[in-house]
């Protein structure tokens, strides 16, 4: 299988058009947030409100109305739903089935809202700090021109994000078998109600008045799903390759199913022209609002 893009671009994309998320909120190179950022990003300390909005009432309601629950009591589960607030960056929203182990849930959910700034942007980052070699990138310009020209067009920008930590959703009680092949992260079949479940999570954020929900997908059948569901590379040069990469697929996909493409791209066997294996990590958002 060969793909078009070499290692050392993707490199150098990764290193210099990438957002960083799910790190720490602090960015030591940039000035300090907004005040009234921070009190966005940090939900409120003993709150028992999901993402400080939600109750769980409401939640419930937002997972009946895709009939989740419903689907996985149909699979023989006494689906239990459960929200833990504890931590105030990230909230959890777990679907268990009391007489299973906690390690065999149904559902893991790890939401963090985030508010992005131009600070978060790598490329940006980068820059002020002047690594090398990106000043042999820039021609007829210096990093302190294009700094200044980011700050006066992009300083004042912020993007409200709800950032997907972690999500998992997978049929306990069923062992992966020849029909259902194992996916890269898998340790159970799936539910086959990923759809949904990125459904909710994006109402959610409607309701919210967030601009987008973002995620970092692990594996690249986790990034055809995200891709069906119209979330976008936060990149367009990701997108494009993203893009010109599933088509070169398809037709193994077609052949052999996603599992085995999806194995193929973890161990490196989709290669660049230059030989090199082919792999993207980067930050995948669909636009709420
Ligand atoms: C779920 O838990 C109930 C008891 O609460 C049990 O009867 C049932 O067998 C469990 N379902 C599965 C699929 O393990």
């Amino acid at each position: 299988m060969h793909v078009y893009p070499t290692k050392a671009l993707l490199t150098s994309l990764l290193h210099y058009f990438a957002l960083d998320l799910g790190q720490a909120d602090a960015d030591w190179l940039s000035k300090p947030a907004k005040t009234s950022h921070a009190e966005i990003v940090r939900n409120n300390k003993g709150t028992d409100l999901f993402m400080d909005d939600f109750a769980m009432d409401d939640l419930l309601r937002l997972y009946s109305q895709y009939n989740l629950l419903d689907k996985i009591r149909r699979k023989g589960y006494d689906a239990h739903f459960e929200i833990d607030v504890s931590d105030p960056f990230v909230h959890k929203i777990s679907i268990i089935n009391h007489s299973l182990p906690a390690s065999e849930f149904i559902l893991k959910a790890f939401l963090r809202r985030k508010i992005y700034q131009l600070a978060d942007f790598k490329s940006y980052q980068r820059l002020r700090r002047e690594s090398p070699p990106i000043q042999s990138l820039l021609h007829k310009t210096t990093s302190k021109e294009l700094v200044h020209n980011l700050e006066q067009l992009y300083g004042s920008l912020s993007f409200s994000i709800n950032t997907i930590e972690w999500l998992c959703l997978q049929d306990p009680a069923q062992s992966l078998t020849y029909q259902r092949p194992q996916l890269p992260g898998q340790k159970h079949p799936g539910l086959g109600l990923s759809h949904e479940i990125l459904t909710i999570t994006i109402q959610m954020s409607l309701k919210q008045g967030r601009d987008a929900v973002c995620a970092l997908p692990d594996h690249f059948h986790n990034a055809i799903l995200f891709r069906k569901k119209g979330f976008l590379y936060l990149n367009p040069a990701y997108q494009a390759i993203f893009d010109s990469l599933c088509d070169n697929l398809q037709s193994e996909i077609d052949c052999h199913g996603l599992s085995y493409v999806s194995w193929a791209v973890k161990y490196g066997y989709v290669k660049c022209r230059d030989g090199s294996s082919f792999s993207i990590v980067a930050s995948i958002a669909y636009k709420v609002n």
